[in-house]
């Protein structure tokens, strides 16, 4: 089975904004995206702008008609822009300004009031996707939102040491299974590593896989090409 591989490419922008300068420039890995046949790419667009820049946004569309997906905060400044900047998929994750990365899944049940307001201003031709932790509930609300999909927080699974490596597994081997049957389309992402990766993949009701950090650092050793193959060797097993 072809899983579906999207590229995060923030990191490239972490790189640019250490020296607050123009190299790397993250649209410049597009077509060497495209060439590794990955099937998209993701861009978290932070309130604090710590990597991704809203012009990034502006020239990737501009010059290309790749498959994207924009993360973002669920807030009405963030939905405007993607009104105007128009991805395919949006995906609400939740933010913290001093964390280091996305530490958990949006809360849809706390957050649902807001979250209910906002769908509503989604331009209708962009699909939404809410990032969660697997659990039921949230999937359960993700269906009253109207939501295209899930992304399942795989944070937690890749951070942990064996034992409760091994139960976050089932608890999102289990949720996928059930978003995949309320036809939700699944994904799944974060934290996702060529080590952590194998274990994960005999997942069959995950479709898609967004995958940032690693991809880019193994492109120090390997080649952004040969760090992309390298992970869709993994997805890409026989079932
Ligand atoms: N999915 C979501 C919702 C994220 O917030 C991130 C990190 O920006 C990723 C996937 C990619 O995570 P990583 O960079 O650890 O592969």
């Amino acid at each position: 089975m072809k899983r579906k591989l999207n590229i995060n490419i923030d990191h490239v922008a972490t790189l640019r904004q250490a020296r607050q300068g123009t190299y790397p420039d993250p649209i410049d890995t597009i077509e060497i995206i495209k060439k590794a046949k990955a099937n998209g790419i993701v861009m978290h667009l932070r309130e604090d702008r710590r990597h991704i820049q809203l012009n990034d946004l502006r020239r990737f569309k501009k010059k290309y008609k790749f498959h994207f997906n924009l993360e973002m905060a669920p807030t009405i400044d963030m939905i405007n822009i993607a009104n105007k900047i128009k991805p395919d998929v949006i995906t609400l994750v939740p933010e913290k300004r001093m964390e280091l990365t996305t530490e958990g899944g949006l809360n849809l049940k706390t957050n649902f009031d807001n979250l209910e307001k906002l769908v509503k201003k989604i331009s209708k031709d962009i699909r939404i996707m809410f990032f969660i932790d697997p659990i039921k509930l949230q999937i359960d609300i993700a269906l009253k939102l109207k939501a295209y999909g899930v992304e399942i927080n795989t944070g937690r699974y890749s951070e942990s040491t064996s034992y409760y490596a091994t139960k976050e597994l089932k608890r999102i081997k289990k949720a996928a299974a059930y978003s995949t049957s309320m036809n939700l389309y699944t994904a799944a992402g974060h934290g996702l590593n060529e080590n952590n990766l194998s274990k994960l993949v005999k997942i069959k009701d995950i479709k898609e896989y967004n995958i940032g950090h690693s991809i880019i650092s193994n492109s120090i050793f390997y080649g952004l090409y040969g760090s992309i193959k390298r992970i869709q060797d993994i997805i890409n097993v026989d079932d």
